[in-house]
């Protein structure tokens, strides 16, 4: 991480948690990280308990996202929520193009852009994810698809609009798996991100840009990932379910922060 970047760390609790168990959740949560300044934190449960949780967390440190959104504001599109909808419920990030999306529910490059695009109109900060399959970095394919995944991810973007927006590096194969990617090999997508982004961008906006690494994130590999000049945060899936693993890792990313 850098000093101009604060570090951000994301719990994704996917298909988990019922509206009770949530409140539940981020009730521990305020109250192990209630002093908490120096990282940002955001929780994005399932879109169903949105609402009720912006209660429990209003004049809080941590902040909520959802998980994904449709671009189109409202009509015909049964299923759909729309960012308008997101940030009536008290949303203010949406995580887009996560891997999940991409393998399961025919994401696309295209449809990143669209619903990246839609969370800015909408005043919702979009975390948007990139990375590649097990079988493309044994093939040596790791930064071709990083590449066209940014290209078209953020097509038609202006450097304005990219400052707003928060990257994540989750290699596929390190998701859910146990297996985490090194801080060398973290290090080495997450830079070829920034200077990617610094060709088209500009070299200002690619500085002010966070990128989160996503993969296996625990208590115990946070500081090893955060001590990398480019890694400025984490999305966490399975060790964001429980409070005291998500706190540790806020509480271990934080203290490579004010070194
Ligand atoms: P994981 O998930 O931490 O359970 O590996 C990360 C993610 O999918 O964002």
């Amino acid at each position: 991480m850098s000093p101009l970047r604060k570090p951000i760390i994301v719990g994704n609790w996917k298909l988990n948690k019922t509206i009770k168990e949530a409140i539940n959740l981020v009730t521990q949560l305020k109250r192990l990280l209630a002093d908490m300044d120096v990282v940002d934190m955001v929780v994005c449960p399932p879109f169903t308990a949105i609402s009720d949780l912006s209660e429990v967390l209003m004049e809080s440190n941590i902040r909520l996202g959802a998980q994904d959104l449709y671009w189109e504001e409202k009509g015909a599109f049964t299923g759909e929520v729309s960012g308008s909808l997101l940030k009536e419920a008290g949303a203010e990030f949406v995580v887009i193009g996560h891997s999940e999306r991409r393998q399961f529910f025919h994401e696309t490059n295209e449809t990143v852009n669209k619903k990246t695009k839609a969370a800015l109109r909408n005043g919702l900060c979009p975390i948007t994810c990139v990375g590649e399959l097990l079988a493309e970095r044994e093939s040596g394919k790791t930064f071709q698809v990083i590449e066209n995944q940014l290209k078209g991810s953020f097509a038609g973007f202006s450097p304005a609009e990219m400052k707003q927006v928060i990257v994540a590096y989750e290699p596929v194969w390190a998701i859910g798996t146990g297996k985490v990617a090194s801080p060398a090999q973290a290090q080495e997508a997450h830079a070829f991100i920034r200077r990617k982004l610094a060709e088209t961008f500009g070299q200002e906006t690619a500085n002010g840009l966070r990128i989160q690494y996503g993969g296996s994130v625990k208590a115990d590999n946070i500081a090893d990932l955060m001590r990398e000049a480019d890694i400025d945060g984490a999305l966490v899936g399975g060790a964001s379910l429980d409070a005291q693993s998500f706190a540790d890792i806020v509480r271990n990313a934080a203290l490579v922060a004010v070194k």
